[in-house]
């Protein structure tokens, strides 16, 4: 069997074209698995997963318990707001302690940018990074440039434009790196507020007005405003914002060419999106959604792999 060149998923950064091909590549056979009658393959049986959440999550959480569900491994789940957590232990002794309790691999969310990488360097098990604060949210990048891969043929070459607040966006962040290492043109747009000083470096073009990049682009993902994150004051209003750089049915109507919508959710209805363009001919948002549970069994799979 083919391996990653990594034995953890702690971000985009850190793995390669290669390993990013292998993953499509094993994606695309489990997503026959589960549109099949059957779901369940037993590639996982007898391993055991940890899906550990410090930050609150819909997708990421359910995606990933389906994809170990479907490939037959044990799962346990834990919520550091119903945990000891709250009573004072510390990230790594709750680890250690699931860890006890023979734990092949773990699936983290956290709200500390690094967590991830601090707890691969003093545990053995598998780590899949599932958003580290500001950070990287790897599987969301591999699951958006899959999507791309599988509407429009391929990334390379092709014109993304991420759109919103880059500042606050793990998401953002591993997809510029996916996307680059695939050979695709990245360009970030969003109020000047919301875009780091270093974001340019990373070779990518920076637009402030949101019809420009829709122009320019041949897939639009479109992030949401992140006001948990968000201490000052970056915009005037929410209103002011969906003014400026909220998008429309009749924007993407509009526009000389056909491009691909994409959110990785939740979305904000009404403000970086109006209803009639998330729901649009346009949007692959849930196609998104179901590739999500198909490349998360790639990259469990393929860590597995890796342990030996
Ligand atoms: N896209 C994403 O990470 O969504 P959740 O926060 O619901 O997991």
């Amino acid at each position: 069997m083919s391996k990653l060149s990594q034995r953890h998923l702690l971000g985009i950064k850190d793995i390669t074209r290669q390993d990013i091909e292998l993953i499509f590549e094993t994606a695309s056979n489990f997503k026959d698995v589960i549109n099949r009658p059957i779901k369940k393959v037993p590639s996982l049986r007898d391993v055991t997963i940890a899906n550990i959440f410090f930050e609150n999550s819909t997708r990421t959480r359910l995606s990933f318990e389906l994809a170990e569900k479907r490939l037959s491994a044990d799962v346990v789940n834990f919520s550091a707001s119903s945990s000891s957590v709250k009573k004072g232990e510390t990230l790594l002794d709750t680890v250690n302690n699931i860890l006890a309790m023979k734990v092949d691999m773990v699936v983290m969310r956290h709200a500390s940018a690094g967590a991830p990488h601090f707890l691969s360097k003093h545990i053995k098990a598998n780590i899949v990074n599932a958003g580290d604060g500001t950070h990287e949210h790897p599987t969301q990048a591999l699951l958006d440039a899959f999507s791309i891969h599988e509407k429009l043929g391929s990334v390379e070459g092709k014109k993304v434009a991420i759109i919103g607040d880059i500042l606050h966006s793990r998401v953002a962040l591993s997809n510029i790196f996916a996307l680059k290492k695939l050979g695709a043109e990245v360009m970030v747009c969003g109020p000047p507020t919301l875009l780091p000083k270093f974001i340019s470096s990373l070779g990518v073009q920076v637009e402030l007005e949101v019809q420009k990049a829709l122009e320019w682009c041949d897939v639009a993902n479109v992030l949401r405003i992140q006001l948990e994150r968000q201490q000052l004051k970056y915009f005037p209003s929410l209103r002011e914002y969906t003014l400026y750089y909220g998008i429309n049915k009749k924007m993407l109507d509009d526009l000389k060419k056909k491009i691909v919508l994409m959110h990785p959710g939740p979305i904000n209805r009404g403000v970086e999106l109006t209803s009639d363009a998330a729901d649009s001919h346009h949007s692959i948002i849930l196609d998104q959604v179901e590739n999500g549970v198909a490349v998360r069994m790639a990259v469990l799979y393929l860590l597995a792999g890796a342990q030996g």
